[in-house]
């Protein structure tokens, strides 16, 4: 068990003390970190005492400090998960060799891609989500907003220290450009789409949280099993904390459907314009934010078919969600997976070597994962008495990355024409109609225990706090 040292400048688990070439690195990136969060960090929240969860310690009673802290003063840690001295490979050609502890330099490249690609979504989140708390539904949620963004700046810092630890001059030169893109911009945009979208409402933030979120969960998952150790040990601590993003998406969209259908029982209605009137989100709406979220964020895992994806896996980089727990031989040579194409405008099966189908092996996991979350908002419509029910669409609806880019599929998974989807891309994704209703319910509600109209209360506080703490301090 370590116990991080307070008075350092970065507060570790990895006795920067003793690398003094690496701890000035990282103290002069730690300035521009800090500018970059005074640009695109939370707007207007500098002087806000926050009560925030720090980690202070990996072990289970020290990661979950609780306190106020002011964001700016938010102590951005590294902190690996301790290492095992015996841990192997445990997947691809070199299963069962000892895990590398340094970079193997025919990796090189493929792992800093890798790294570069997960950290470039850490920061580019918090830009994504920068206005929020200028709408926040209630201080609760003000609060929990804050946690995921400096979360995803610690997370940021975890890749960063990987690059500059391990990949010398072009690791720093990486680390840099990390605070140089920006999500959403034309000429040095975000490497992945879905960090480019705008996240400009709480139904969004939600919908955000819930399945993007998951998204690293799932990535962080399978970096977890890498056989560079540094960087298991890495992700393997940062899913600790994504767990509480992906929390405020599931009751975040869960309290939405509930004050939903609350408002349904009271009018005796499912009209969506008298639902509208009275200030909530209608279901169908809901659905539209769903539908645009999960796509876009299923595009995330990568085109279907990808000799990358094999590359990684075979090289023992990226392994499968919860590879260890597998009993097949870890290596899937001559193996084969069934992937979906279009042939004569409908969806065949296609069988490929599974290692050249690593991707959509995690997002399929991703897929069952999410959808599970789903069921249970449609639990709280069950019971309200509520008909509608949530829903996924195909994974074939709305894809950009991978074979159905540029083919229009329903959200029940038909190929259809252009037409067909011009005619109803209002009913299946959020039209600027919508997007315009949502924000017009957007509005600053931060008196301790009160909530905006179209939002429930959530069932209890934050670190048992009661739901009408006093979770910002706004000075
Ligand atoms: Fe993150
Ligand atoms: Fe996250």
């Amino acid at each position: 068990m370590s116990t991080i040292n307070y008075t350092d400048k970065i507060p570790n688990n990895v006795n920067l003390a003793d690398d003094r070439a690496l701890q000035r690195a990282l103290e002069q990136w730690q300035p521009n970190f800090l500018s970059w969060w005074g640009d695109m960090g939370p707007d207007g929240s500098h002087d806000f005492d926050v009560y925030l969860r720090t980690a202070t310690s990996v072990d289970p009673g020290g990661w979950a400090h609780f306190d106020y802290v002011k964001m700016p003063d938010y102590r951005w840690g590294i902190f690996l998960t301790p290492g095992d001295q015996d841990r192997k490979i445990n997947f691809g050609e070199h299963k069962g060799e000892a895990a590398w502890q340094d970079v193997p330099g025919e990796h090189r490249a493929n792992l800093r891609r890798i790294i570069v690609t997960q950290g470039d979504t850490e920061p580019a989140s918090v830009e994504q989500q920068r206005h929020l708390g200028l709408t926040a539904p209630s201080m609760y949620d003000l609060r929990n907003l804050f946690q995921v963004n400096v979360e995803e700046g610690r997370h940021l810092w975890a890749m960063v220290y990987l690059l500059h630890r391990h990949f010398g001059r072009d690791g720093r030169e990486e680390a840099e450009a990390l605070l140089g893109r920006r999500s959403g911009d034309d000429d040095n945009p975000r490497i992945l789409g879905a960090f480019n979208e705008k996240t400009p409402d709480w139904l969004a933030f939600y919908m955000f949280t819930y399945f993007t979120d998951r998204d690293g969960k799932f990535q962080l998952s399978a970096l977890s099993e890498s056989g560079f150790d540094p960087l298991a040990r890495t992700t393997k601590f940062m899913l600790t904390e994504e767990a509480h993003h992906m929390f405020v998406g599931e009751s975040g969209v869960s309290r939405v459907v509930q004050r939903t259908a609350q408002v349904m029982n009271e009018l005796k209605t499912d009209d969506a314009s008298r639902i509208r009137a009275a200030g909530v989100i209608d279901l169908p709406t809901i659905q539209r934010y769903l539908n645009f979220h999960y796509s876009v964020t299923i595009d995330l895992f990568g085109a279907d078919h990808s000799s990358n994806a094999a590359t990684f896996y075979s090289s023992g980089l990226k392994g499968r969600y919860e590879e260890t727990k597998r009993d097949d031989d870890h290596q899937l040579n001559g193996q084969s997976y069934k992937l979906l194409d279009v042939a004569d405008g409908k969806l065949v099966e296609r069988e490929v070597p599974m290692l050249n189908a690593m991707n959509e092996v995690l997002r399929d996991d991703y897929i069952k994962d999410s959808v599970a979350g789903v069921g249970r908002w449609n639990k709280v419509l069950e019971n309200a008495g509520i008909d509608f029910r949530l829903t996924v669409p195909h994974k074939a609806f709305n894809r950009q990355i991978g074979t159905f880019a540029g083919t229009p599929v329903s959200p029940d998974g038909r190929v259809i024409s252009e037409t067909e989807w011009a005619a109803n891309e209002a009913k299946w994704l959020p039209s600027a109609e919508d997007r315009a209703y949502v924000a017009s319910l957007m509005g600053r509600v931060v008196e301790a225990g009160k909530f905006a109209n179209w939002i429930a209360p959530p069932a209890m506080g934050i670190n048992r706090q009661p739901v009408d703490f006093e979770y910002v301090r706004f000075n």
